[in-house]
């Protein structure tokens, strides 16, 4: 019998870019869908995008536009850059659809009947001005602790304190710059804690990975707390049953988002929605990053055991991308939109690549740019599609295109072929994918060791008979090796069905033999790649630092940067700018961006904290005339007392300069 699956990958944030960090997913996905469809069972592949929350209203805001028009532009781009990574949906739809606000209501309703709902007044941080309440990132302000300026509402980037936005001193909206108020205000509450011990007893019974269970014992022994599902208008969601200005949480409804694509499927295919999500004919499973694992081991699950439906069967999560050992970053250009890579590289490259890399595990995975390029070019083009280039031209030009049967070794090489089938498959359904890479490539390595002992290029000049027998077993390992790599390289092996003449190939189709049949003339299968396309890519790729309160946005949404409020000529008098020479530079230890400067200010020696290390070297200062501004009152900071600033501008990193007046200025004198 032919299992029944259901498969979700998480739903990509509708205010930015696919990227190739979230590739990781969706291709880890797609090739269990597409392994699980050459098996020969029904699997169906939902996702969509993740429309509701402040990012989205703040984007659409800063271009213009309602958030409607702008989800609807993001839904096109994310379906190109899925499709272009022969990513295939079953559905890709919306969580601002019908389906998805019926099912959160519903949900919702008989939490709220089975008491799991509470309500609480709670204190949030309010912009008159912008006239929204205002989520810890758009909040913005000093840092309690060291005093730094500009930080974050949650977390401080220069000394990694994390406090709430309500501790900020000075605090200002990302957005607006206005001074925020606070407000009180009622919040829903969903009672985490009430489904404790049958969240436990989910995951005892296997729901996802050992590793990932034992974080959830960390979160279990913390003790779970109610959570906090609704945000107050205006925001981009749906409203909660009985409120005017209350939505819920964009979290809420986003993995409703799930059930809301499925039955949006259903619905258009004539299949019962109740019983392919709520009974055991079908299997369910999720694919998810580690950074999402609480909304989908404990939230989730528990909203729809406490609505009567049924968790998934299993949540497999996985790491994330790293590039050459770090973070992805925008100014080393390793921050790779979907969309660029493919304008300079093949999508089949990076399918691959992932493979040989993924396991079952949640460690991160990283894309070594070297290591990319070689297994491409050695193992991909070198042993696999080297393997058809070596053996298809030959039985074109010299054998009429027609396969013979297999001589005795032949037999013996594609019986060693076949008998890796069981174990394979094993580690697809795994997730085992790099040694599922790893066993094929060694079988392919043996196939090459074949043609290199039956040497067909200096048979065909003596024996027409034996070369075809002999390219026979090579034209069948080749088949062999394609079937195993299909879910991975799904063109690639369209293409190979095309040369060889034969239907789609499914797994079964292992255990025949092609053999007394004519083939067609042979396409190239894949290009090496050169060194440069991937260098234009990163070039590409690199970008100066964002704007801080862009940043902000999880997904990188860049939204204008507002202006500050009017300042006077006179406020402007008010600041006392001096020359001053560096007699000392120094960097501050914990402070990667700062630096400690010991001036020279025409009297009592000053020390200034100056966030300007991205771009200056200490050895580079000493001496040097700047520009100080003396009036500024003395700072306490963590890292201790800032008497003053120096001057210089730019977007940061090492887009930083320092005003100087090394033109034989002395120390003190003022600056015009
Ligand atoms: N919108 C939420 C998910 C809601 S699911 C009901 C979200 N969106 S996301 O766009 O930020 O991420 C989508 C998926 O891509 C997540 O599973 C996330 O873990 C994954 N990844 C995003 N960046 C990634 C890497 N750099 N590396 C690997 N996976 C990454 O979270
Ligand atoms: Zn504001």
């Amino acid at each position: 019998m032919p299992r029944k699956i259901v498969v979700t990958s998480a739903l990509p944030y509708a205010n930015g870019p696919i990227h190739i960090g979230h590739l990781v997913e969706y291709l880890q996905t797609d090739i269990w869908v597409r392994f699980q469809k050459m098996c020969g069972n029904q699997c169906f592949y939902f996702c969509a995008d993740d429309t509701h929350g402040t990012p989205v209203m703040i984007s659409a805001r800063a271009a213009g536009i309602s958030p409607e028009a702008l989800i609807e532009q993001m839904h096109k781009e994310h379906k190109v850059d899925f499709d272009g990574f022969y990513v295939e949906f079953d559905n890709y739809y919306s969580t601002h659809s019908p389906e998805n606000k019926y099912f959160s209501e519903l949900i919702f309703t008989r939490l709220n009947e089975a008491g799991s709902i509470v309500t609480r007044d709670v204190e949030q941080t309010y912009c008159e001005n912008c006239k929204m309440s205002l989520p810890d990132r758009y909040v913005r302000g000093t840092c309690p602790r060291c005093k730094a300026e500009n930080q974050y509402g949650d977390s401080c980037e220069v000394c990694s304190a994390t406090y709430r936005s309500t501790d900020l001193i000075n605090p200002y909206c990302a957005t607006c710059r206005a001074k925020p108020t606070l407000q009180i205000s009622k919040h829903y509450f969903f009672k985490l804690a009430d489904y404790e011990q049958r969240l436990k007893d989910l995951i005892a019974g296997g729901y996802t990975q050992k590793s990932v269970a034992n974080k959830l014992d960390e979160w279990f022994k913390i003790g779970l707390k109610d959570w906090d599902i609704s945000r107050d208008g205006p925001y981009f969601g749906f409203k909660i049953p009985g409120e005017e200005n209350r939505f819920f949480y964009v979290w809420l409804d986003a993995p409703i988002g799930y059930m809301a694509s499925a039955k949006n499927y259903c619905d258009r295919n004539g299949l019962d929605f109740d019983n392919l999500w709520n009974s055991t004919e079908y299997e369910l499973y999720h694919f998810i990053g580690k950074d999402i694992m609480y909304f989908h081991a404990l939230f989730f699950p528990a909203m729809l055991i406490g609505s009567g439906f049924r968790p998934a069967d299993r949540l497999f999560v996985h790491g994330f991308l790293t590039v050459n050992g770090e973070k992805m970053s925008k100014s080393r250009g390793t921050f790779i939109k979907a969309s660029t890579y493919i304008k300079h590289l093949g999508p089949e490259y990076l399918r691959y690549y992932y493979a040989s890399k993924l396991t079952d595990g949640i460690e991160d995975i990283d894309l070594r740019i070297e290591d990319f390029i070689n297994k491409i070019n050695s193992d991909l083009v070198g042993k696999f599609a080297n393997l058809a280039s070596r053996s298809g031209p030959m039985l074109t030009r010299k054998l009429d295109s027609q396969l013979g049967q297999l001589d005795e070794q032949g037999k013996g090489l594609i019986n060693k072929l076949t008998a890796a089938k069981d174990r394979i498959i094993e580690d697809y359904e795994n997730l085992n994918y790099a040694a599922v890479v790893r066993t094929i490539t060694a079988l392919a390595d043996e196939a090459n060791r074949y043609v290199e002992q039956n040497q067909p290029w200096a048979t065909i000049k003596t024996d027409l008979e034996k070369t075809r027998g002999t390219l026979t077993a090579v034209i069948n390992a080749v088949r062999i090796l394609t079937i195993y790599l299909k879910p991975v390289l799904p063109k690639y092996a369209e293409k190979v069905e095309r040369f060889l003449n034969v239907e789609a190939l499914h797994f079964a189709d292992v255990e025949t033999v092609l053999d007394n049949h004519k083939i067609n003339d042979f396409e190239r299968l894949v290009e090496r790649i050169d060194e440069e396309q991937v260098n234009a890519m990163i070039e590409e790729s690199k970008e100066g630092p964002m704007p801080k309160a862009a940043e902000s946005v999880k997904t990188e949404t860049v939204a204008a940067e507002p202006f500050k409020p009017e300042c006077t000529i006179e406020d402007f008098e008010r600041i006392d700018l001096r020359t001053a020479k560096v007699i000392k530079a120094e960097p501050v230890e914990g402070a990667d961006k700062l630096l400690r400067l010991d001036l020279d200010v025409g009297g009592p020696e000053k020390t200034v904290l100056a966030a300007i290390a991205t771009a200056y070297k200490p050895e580079e200062l000493t001496g040097k005339i700047v520009i100080y501004l003396a009036n500024l009152k003395p700072r306490k900071m963590r890292f201790g007392l800032s008497e003053g600033m120096i001057l210089a501008a730019g977007t940061g990193g090492k887009d930083i300069y320092m005003l100087s007046a090394d033109t034989g200025a002395k120390p003190g004198q003022k600056v015009l």
